[in-house]
């Protein structure tokens, strides 16, 4: 089966790349294919004639999402749907109230980002394609929470991590994995454990010895709404302590 990752050089598509490559899958960052244009479309499927297209394309920054960004987020995985079967990656924003919510719960957006991904999932579904949703994705080459939170601390300094909401850290290199069968209509992958950014901070801080954790309130930081509670169920792949303290091994072997 020929599959292409677009969006593949952001976090989740650079992991699906690198699972995927041994099974002959390819991908296309933004400069080879911008998703947005119907050109880097046709010569996209032109060239690889891919029977099944995993977009990891998207505008991720969810305070800065503006209706102008529904042209990656909505029009372009409605379109690339339409032409070829597509797996497009959506988040737990979909949700918002008390978790963990199921593959079919009904979704309640409560923000713009959220609200694209919702019109998103319908469109894909709609043209026969599959949803993949996800929720704090950490992993290599990608700038996210986990990567600065340790780089902040490992030179010592404070950081300020808040403590009520709710997550379930999975890793980009697992999240891959499970994308390998291709798993079809919608699919939760969230990893097995359950904690805060503050819990998670905390255990990196314990590991490196260094820094401090301050626990602040979501409303503290000024970011938009956002859901308290957007855990995924099933929740099944590698919790994030195994990936912690399976890191600290290695560290130590040298
Ligand atoms: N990481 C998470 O915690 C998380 C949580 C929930 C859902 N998700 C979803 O998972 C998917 C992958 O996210 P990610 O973490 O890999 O995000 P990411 O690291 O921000 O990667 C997104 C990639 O999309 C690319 N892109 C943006 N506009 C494009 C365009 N017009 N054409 C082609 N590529 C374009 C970006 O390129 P530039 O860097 O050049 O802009 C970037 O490489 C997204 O749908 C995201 O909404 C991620």
């Amino acid at each position: 089966m020929r599959v292409l990752v677009v969006g593949a050089g952001g976090l989740v598509g650079a992991a699906l790349v690198r699972a995927g490559a041994p099974l002959g899958w390819h991908g296309l960052a933004r400069a080879g294919c911008d998703v947005t244009r119907a050109a880097d479309r046709e010569a996209a499927l032109r060239a690889f004639r891919p029977d099944a297209v995993v977009f990891a394309a998207a505008f991720t920054d969810v305070d800065g999402t503006t209706p102008a960004c529904a042209a990656v987020n909505v029009e372009a995985p409605a379109a690339w749907s339409r032409q070829v079967e597509t797996w497009f990656f959506s988040s737990n924003f979909v949700f918002d109230g008390a978790g963990p919510h199921a593959p079919g719960a009904p979704p309640r957006p409560a923000n713009l980002y959220a609200e694209q991904k919702v019109t998103a999932e319908a469109e894909v579904l709609g043209a026969g394609g599959h949803v993949v949703r996800v929720g704090w994705v950490y992993g290599p080459g990608g700038r996210t929470f986990a990567s600065t939170a340790r780089a902040r601390l490992s030179c010592g300094e404070t950081v300020r991590a808040i403590h009520d909401v709710l997550v379930q850290p999975t890793h980009a290199d697992d999240v891959a994995r499970a994308m390998l069968p291709l798993p079809r209509g919608i699919t939760h992958l969230a990893g097995r454990e359950e904690t805060s950014w503050y819990g998670y901070a905390l255990a990196v801080q314990a590991q490196v010895g260094l820094g401090r954790v301050e626990p602040v309130r979501s409303a503290e930081l000024g970011l938009g709404p956002r859901p308290r509670d957007g855990r995924l169920a099933p929740a099944e792949l590698p919790g994030w302590r195994e990936r912690l303290d399976r890191g600290a091994a290695e560290a130590a072997r040298g």
